[in-house]
């Protein structure tokens, strides 16, 4: 990596492992959650993680970049976490706080990585790529507030008797 277009380009890479990861951890996580709220949540994001990953295609397409090739480790890290745990869980209440936790982990990844290439994106002059990653995070941090009302609503609580 020379230059921060070699640098977005790793970005762009890194997010693309990290959502292919994320789809195929998410079903597991709906699967394990108990409130219809947060089953709820998790089949939804799963659905914008497919069109998230479609973005990338398409912005990677757009630069001439093969979107593959890279394996998010941090992510890999995660979502490992977040299977312990649910193996771990002694009962559905902690397995909903928890499974939040985990959840929340993963969309402020997310955040700060899209964060990141969004403003890459704009230094390097890709105004309409900027704005397509803007979309993606603006997901990301509508998933994490989603996540935050349920804790902060009742799970927590719940989990507490
Ligand atoms: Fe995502």
């Amino acid at each position: 990596m020379k230059n921060l277009e070699d640098l977005f380009e790793h970005q762009l890479q890194d997010l693309y492992s990290a959502e292919k990861q994320l789809i195929k951890a998410l079903p597991k996580m709906e699967k394990n959650a108990n409130n219809s709220k947060l089953k709820e949540a998790f089949a939804s994001h799963l659905e914008e993680t497919k069109n998230q990953k479609k973005r990338l295609e398409d912005i990677c397409d757009q630069l001439d970049i093969d979107p593959s090739g890279e394996k998010c480790k941090a992510m890999e890290g995660l979502i490992k976490e977040a299977e312990a745990f649910i193996d771990e869980a002694d009962n559905d209440k902690i397995m909903d706080a928890g499974l939040i936790a985990e959840a929340q982990r993963v969309e402020h990844y997310e955040i700060s990585g899209y964060g990141t290439a969004v403003r890459y994106a704009k230094e390097l002059g890709h105004a309409d790529i900027a704005k397509e990653l803007q979309k993606t995070l603006d997901e990301e941090y509508n998933a994490d507030n989603k996540l935050d009302k349920l804790a902060e609503g009742r799970l927590n609580k719940e989990a507490m008797a």
